[in-house]
């Protein structure tokens, strides 16, 4: 039966309320169980949390406000800048995650270009089907090659005076590969072309430090023109923060005459902000070497869950690139559903149809154990 909630009449008290909200959390799935697979985002580290919660009323949509978060906001945006070459004298602007990082790229194109049809992968994230909808733009869809990466062929053949812009991704969401940037660049010529490296844009550089030889996708390359980066999955930030570079200015920009600050240029207004401060307790407190440490334990960890897969029969749909891992299988929302009844959170694709597998920092060897015992009982 569904309850009338009404607004409270009189307060309880804060004791009441913690216990109330610590009831609530714990239907919430929490990372530390080791049950969570399905997930793109994990547990920030403690300083992060502390951090957060400093600055939790922070709010950049009043910049004037804030100056303190601004001046760390320029830090946290050359730093990521920095890892993908970003040019200098380039637009760095800070985003709630990849979604809002897509629509602003889609808007540059759109506004740039004056016109309205993007090429999308098969392989791309929903969230630009979204931008498209929001933007009243044409998505067209890119087929993929026997590999699962976007047909260049196909590129070639679909680019015409039509085509505002053509999305590339650097860690896709499904297998976590990356798409042939710079080949993509070489073909569309002036077109805007976007890099989507929400996931995969705080690995690459780690892996390739690490001695993984891995084609460039940053704006290493001439014709990349945007890039999308996401602090809150790989960057191990707390939510919500992604950050969205452009080679050329954004050309959005309103007056705020009665806030404090510069005209805003997100699609945001009032925003949270205290994660601009937790990234950047994170990114000093780990560094490079301590951001290297963890994702080399990701990826043995992702090929210790594909060797295990084996033995149950599940094969991969791609070699692991980075720690995503997904599987063959023919009735994914059946297993996805009944691992769900078990307490297990897995996701799955469909491009092709598989079970798929985030190894976030969160999962471990055991985890992956216990998890495909359940799993070897659904499959
Ligand atoms: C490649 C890619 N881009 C964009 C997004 C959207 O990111 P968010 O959920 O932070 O808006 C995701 C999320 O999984 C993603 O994998």
């Amino acid at each position: 039966m569904n309850m009338k909630y009404t607004f409270p009449e009189k307060g309880k008290s804060k004791k009441e309320i913690l216990s109330l909200a610590n009831k609530v959390k714990e239907l919430n799935q929490d990372y530390t169980s080791g049950r969570v697979f399905g997930s793109m985002c994990s547990n920030p580290i403690d300083i992060a949390r502390d951090i957060h919660k400093m600055f939790v009323e922070a709010n950049l949509g009043n910049p004037g406000l804030c100056r303190g978060i601004e001046k760390l906001q320029g830090e946290i945006q050359r730093a990521v800048g920095d890892l993908i070459n970003a040019p200098p004298d380039c637009e760095m602007l800070t985003t709630g995650g990849g979604t809002e990082g897509n629509i602003l790229a889609l808007w540059q194109a759109r506004k740039e270009m004056g016109k309205g049809k993007v090429i999308l992968p098969m392989s791309a994230h929903f969230s630009f089907l979204k931008a498209c909808d929001l933007l009243d733009m044409e998505p067209v869809f890119l087929p993929m090659d026997d590999n699962y990466l976007p047909d260049l062929g196909e590129l070639e053949d679909m680019i015409d005076d039509s085509i505002a812009a053509v999305v590339g991704i650097a860690g896709t969401t499904e297998l976590g590969l990356i798409e042939p940037i710079k080949e993509m660049a070489e073909i569309i010529g002036d077109i805007h072309f976007h890099v989507d490296a929400a996931f995969g844009g705080l690995v690459i550089p780690f892996l390739k430090d690490l001695g993984y030889d891995l084609p460039n996708f940053d704006f290493e390359i001439e014709g990349v023109d945007s890039i999308t980066i996401d602090p809150h999955k790989m960057g191990l930030s707390t939510i919500p923060l992604g950050l969205y570079y452009s080679r050329k200015r954004f050309p959005v920009s309103v007056e705020s005459p009665y806030l404090s600050g510069e005209g805003q240029r997100t699609l945001r207004g009032t925003r949270t902000s205290a994660s601009i401060p937790a990234f950047w307790a994170t990114i000093n407190h780990l560094g490079k070497e301590g951001y290297r440490k963890i994702i080399a334990r990701c990826m043995e960890n992702t090929r210790y869950l594909v060797d295990s897969m084996e033995v149950i029969g599940l094969d991969p749909i791609v070699e692991p690139v980075m720690n995503i891992a997904s599987f063959h299988h023919h009735r994914p929302p059946d297993v996805v559903r009944e691992m769900e009844l078990k307490g297990w959170n897995i996701s799955r694709t469909v491009n092709p149809n598989g079970l798929r597998f985030v190894i976030m920092p969160h999962v471990d060897t055991a985890a992956i154990d216990e998890m495909i015992h359940e799993l070897s009982k659904v499959i």
